[in-house]
């Protein structure tokens, strides 16, 4: 094997010329959305936070849009790799669907399936399994820091070996562009060196799908820590409009009255201000002005009717759909057939190539 998984530092994982390039596949995006299939997904964990809804789901609802084939993955093995049990799995599934759908995820033109249902994905991990060895593995930045956070009492082999499944998750449907966010750089390595030792190995099978960053804007939890559901801190898409008045009036801001938007300086008070900038569709040094010197309550005020108006119509579509769980089973039994019958012209090649077919 000449390329070797080269990512011992997690600083420098190539954001720049990912950044680059993703530029530059936007360009190609526009030109011709019909060409493109993109691949993401969620681990199922509960429901999604606003941090989620600006960072990637707004940003798939936009590829869709645009005409590109969009694949969305509810992750429901790797979600294995952080909980000892899958806990509530079913409902979190559920939970994750009704965001996908309530946001404008449409079943229509994306594919929205889950890792269980759909076997010769699966399948797929083997063969990649014999393409890296334990020492790339244990390199992958992402993961070494997934394991040092881990509350679990061991490393599990799924842990250690999830990039590789997703690789599988990416090549199955050869998808091109993976929407994702910067932490997932080196899993997208990793399938892209699958793709290229298996075509080298076995003959061309896979093209090597590529990152899609998207210049997401970072929203901090109302603690001014990483927003995350679990650390209390995040407000979830279906919260209430009380839900979300109560979370912003308790948010850290600090003791200075006039307010500004300064991100290095004053994160906690700038990611609010951010965060009324992204509901209201403005620019946040306008936001913040326009509140100037009335302080961290008006600013407050501002930001929850931001949040509640720009979310009621997106709240009020997920109650609804809530009520009819044969919709959103049928939405996934839909997803997971189509993703099946590509999953399997897949492995199919794959076998063909590999001299494998008997
Ligand atoms: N690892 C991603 C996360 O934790 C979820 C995921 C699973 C994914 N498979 C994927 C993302 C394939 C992009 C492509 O958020």
């Amino acid at each position: 094997m000449s390329t070797t998984l080269d990512t011992t530092t997690s600083d420098d994982l190539g954001v720049p010329a990912a950044r680059r390039r993703s530029a530059e596949l936007e360009r190609q995006i526009r030109e011709r959305p019909g060409r493109f299939r993109a691949l993401t997904g969620d681990r199922p964990t509960g429901r999604l936070h606003l941090g989620h809804y600006f960072g990637t789901l707004h940003n798939r609802v936009r590829l869709q849009n645009l005409g590109v084939d969009m694949m969305v993955l509810v992750a429901d093995y790797q979600v294995l790799t952080d909980r000892d049990v899958a806990d509530r799995l079913a409902e979190h599934v559920e939970d994750l669907v009704l965001d996908y759908l309530a946001v404008g995820v449409d079943p229509d033109r994306a594919t929205i399936f889950t890792h269980s249902a759909v076997p010769a994905l699966n399948q797929l991990l083997l063969p990649f399994l014999s393409l890296v060895s334990v020492a790339e593995l244990g390199r992958n930045p992402t993961v070494k820091d997934e394991i040092a956070h881990s509350s679990q009492s061991a490393v599990s082999g799924l842990m250690f070996t999830y990039p590789v499944h997703q690789a599988a998750d990416i090549l199955f449907c050869k998808a091109g562009l993976v929407p994702v966010g910067q932490d997932q750089l080196p899993h997208l390595e990793v399938a892209r060196i699958v793709a290229r030792r298996f075509n080298s190995r076995y003959g061309p099978v896979f093209p090597e799908p590529e990152a899609l960053l998207s210049a997401a804007p970072l929203l901090l939890g109302t603690d001014g820590g990483k927003m995350s559901k679990s650390r209390g801190n995040a407000i979830a898409l279906a919260a209430t409009a009380d839900e979300t008045a109560r979370m912003i009036r308790g948010a850290r801001t600090d003791a200075d009255r006039r307010i500004t938007y300064d991100p290095v300086a004053r994160p906690e008070v700038s990611s609010l201000v951010l965060l009324a900038a992204l509901c209201l569709d403005r620019d946040p040094h306008e936001v913040a002005e326009e509140i100037g010197g009335r302080g961290a309550s008006a600013l407050k005020a501002v930001v929850t009717d931001a949040v509640n108006d720009h979310f009621a119509p997106i709240r009020a579509r997920r109650a609804e759909l809530a009520l009819d769980r044969a919709h959103v089973r049928r939405v996934l039994r839909d997803g997971n057939e189509r993703a099946n019958s590509i999953a399997e012209d897949t492995l199919t090649e794959v076998r063909e190539a590999m001299k494998a077919l008997y």
